[in-house]
This record gives C-alpha cells, structure tokens and sequence, in this order.
C-alpha cells in the first residue's frame, strides 16, 4: 500500500494542527520533539535534540521528507541530510532566509522586495550613525533566535543594546545586528502562500495582524478596507520570494502597511504560521493541509474562503495557574459559534495556549465575538483587563 509519511521537526501547536489532517489524509505524521510532554504528543513522536545531527539523520531515515514546526534547526544539520538525498522541505538553503533576518533583508533587497530601510551593524558607532541618519528612534533585532518580539528593541541610543553588542553576545549572534528604520505603519499584514517543489503556488487573501507587546493577538481575515492593488501587490511579493528563494511548503510573508500606503516587508516563516489558524475553519484547505501537501509535491487544495470574514483570537497565558478549559461549560453555552482550540501546554503568563476562531459576514462582529469568547474564556474581567 502506498504510504506518505511526513517528518516534522519540532512537537509545538504547529505540529500538534498537522494532526488532523494528516490523518484525515491518511498520511503518517511522526514528530521530532523536545519532551515527551509536548503539544504534538499524539502523533508518533519521537524525543530528542534537533542540535544533534544522529538524532535528527535517525529520525529522518523513517520518513519521505522533513519538515518543520519551528525554523531553528541548525542549517549544518540539515544540508548534510540533504547531501544524504533525504528530502528536506524547505531546503537548508530556503530556510536560511527565515533563520537569519540579516540573510533575509540581503536577499530582499536583491530579488527587489520592499524593504524598511536597514543596516547590518557590528558596533556602538555604527549603530549611533545609523540612529543619526534615521533616528530619533530605531528597531534592532538580533539577526537569529528571535519569536514574539524576543530579540526586538525600539532603540534610542546605542547603550539601550549594549548586552547584545557584547563581545561574547555578539559573536553568539553571528557578529551583527540588524538595525531597521522605525516604519510608521496603519497596520500589519501577512500574506500567506504555499509553494511545492513542481512550482504551483496558491496564496490566501491577505489579512490583518494585531500584536499585543509583539505577540499576535487578533487576526482578520481578509484585511479589511484594503485598496485592491495592495491585496495584488500582497500576492505579488509573495509570489516573487517564494520562486527566487525556492520555498516549498507554506510561506507567512510578514509586512507593514506604511502610512504611506506602501508595503515593506517584515519577516518570513516558511512553515505555517499564526496569522494562518483562521484557515482550518476559514478555508476549504487550512494551511496545515497545504503544508503537508506542497511538502510531499501533492497537488494543492483550494484556499477559498468557507464564508466572507474569519476572525482569530489567540490565547495568551495570563497567568501560571488558570486552567482555562475548566470554562469549557459556561464558555461552550454561550459561544456556540466560536471554534476553540487548546494546545495541550500547562498554563503560563505570555505563552500562546490555544485560539479561537469565529466565521461570519461582518468583521466587527466576528472580532467582538472572538475577542469577548476569548477573553472569558481566559477569566479577563473586561471591565478592568489588567
Ligand atoms: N522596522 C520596524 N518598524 C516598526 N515596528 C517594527 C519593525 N520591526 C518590527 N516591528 C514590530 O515588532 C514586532 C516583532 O518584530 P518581528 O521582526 O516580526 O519579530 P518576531 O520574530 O519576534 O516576530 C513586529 O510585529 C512589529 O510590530
Ligand atoms: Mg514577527
């Protein structure tokens, strides 16, 4: 019997949504994980460390490719299973650009994508040039490692990154920052696409991000009010990364719309992505599924949307305690409608624990439904949310 089996690097919530419709294809998911107590627990998993090169060329040898829940699986790693003719999906060479945002602008920049105007900058003096030319305030990041705002700064002075232009911090980052112009922006995009290894490419419609402290807390799908040459630019940027980086497997392109009605480019996930969850209810094929299927050069699935507006809500730990699901009575009686996910991930303040998601013909009631489900479902007493 003909067997698909998917190798996914990482046990998180973006494992654990592979689930389902990897087994409603029938295709085998097994899972490289950190700890036996992760999200993606109920597929075949296996535990270990994706710094280990046996471990990872083990785990690969059971599966038709590899692919991942996260992009931090060092790049050494990968190229040698590739050399090894083990399928890798996205290639070491795609992923590179979504691992190290310094790698990304450059390649930006030279396939012609919109940019914020940036720097590579290795000191105190070049960082100080860079605030002159472009300041009063910029954004830093560290070029690698960064996820939820964790390695991005709003900077004033050289002095309010002087821990990471350390030597020995420096040099664990790979010797440079990224330092961005401030954009001043209405709001932020992310356009979502998949790519297979043949060339057919689909894309979503475009839709509108909200971070709270630079994690995403709503997502609306489409954006709304956006001028129709934006949603093609959208699709268009889109299209132009994934064929010049040779992405295979989903694309999140992060952007900024700029108060001046342009859009510059944040970062990349070449893997499913947050600003994607609505799909599993929004879309006949979530990005889950895509995922699996432009990883196994599968035809893709149609990404139409099941109704004119999705809203997604995430829920972010607001304590270390609260367990949220024993709401799960009072919360289902009274948002029949709302589509509830939980990641299986003891409770933490800050920690994505799951998301809703509400489908409907108006954005603001969708958003009012999602948010107020969400936030009761967390225990937030909406008069005083602190
Ligand atoms: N150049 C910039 N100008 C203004 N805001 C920015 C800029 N870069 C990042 N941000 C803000 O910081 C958030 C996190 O930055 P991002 O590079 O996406 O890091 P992460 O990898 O943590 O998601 C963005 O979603 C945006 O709100
Ligand atoms: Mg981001």
């Amino acid at each position: 019997m003909k067997r698909y089996r998917v190798g996914v690097i990482g046990g998180g919530q973006l494992a654990r949504m592979m689930i389902t419709p990897a087994t409603n294809l029938g295709i085998e998911l097994r899972v490289l994980s950190e700890q036996a107590d992760s999200s993606a627990k109920l597929a075949t998993t296996q535990v270990g460390d994706y710094t280990n090169e046996k471990t990872v060329m083990e785990f690969a040898q059971g599966v038709d490719v590899v692919t991942f829940d996260h992009e931090h699986v060092p790049l050494a790693i990968l190229s040698k299973l590739e050399q090894a003719g083990i399928r890798v999906q996205p290639s070491s060479k795609a992923l590179a650009h979504a691992q190290n945002k310094l790698v990304m602008r450059q390649a930006l920049e030279k396939i012609g994508a919109p940019n914020p105007i940036w720097k590579a900058v290795s000191s105190a003096t070049e960082l100080k040039q860079f605030i002159n030319d472009h300041g009063p305030e910029v954004i830093v990041k560290t070029p690698i490692g960064g996820y939820d705002g964790k390695g991005v700064r709003v900077v004033k002075s050289a002095s309010d990154v002087s821990d990471w232009l350390d030597g020995p911090t420096l040099a664990s980052l790979g010797g440079q920052l990224l330092a961005e112009q401030k954009v001043s922006f209405k709001r932020e995009l992310s356009q979502l696409s998949a790519r297979r290894s043949s060339g057919e490419f689909a894309s979503w419609p475009v839709v509108e991000t909200r971070q709270r402290q630079g994690v995403c807390s709503e997502v609306i799908s489409p954006a709304p009010e956006l001028p129709v040459h934006l949603v093609s630019k959208s699709v268009e940027i889109a299209k132009l990364i994934s064929e010049s980086l040779d992405v295979t497997g989903m694309l999140a392109v992060e952007m900024f719309q700029t108060d001046s009605g342009e859009l510059l480019v944040n970062e990349l996930a070449m893997r499913p992505h947050n600003s994607g969850h609505f799909s599993i209810e929004g879309s006949v094929t979530s990005q889950f599924e895509q995922h699996l299927r432009a990883v196994l050069d599968l035809p893709l699935g149609s990404t139409e949307a099941v109704r004119p507006i999705a809203v997604m809500a995430n829920l972010i730990g607001n304590s270390d305690t609260n367990d949220y699901l024993e709401n799960y009575p009072q919360i289902m009686l009274k948002f029949p409608a709302v589509k509830i996910h939980s990641y299986g991930k003891s409770p933490r303040v800050g920690r994505k624990l799951g998301h809703v998601t509400v489908l409907g013909e108006s954005t603001a009631s969708c958003l009012e439904l999602a948010v107020s489900c969400r936030d009761q479902l967390l225990g937030i007493n909406i008069a005083n949310p602190e």
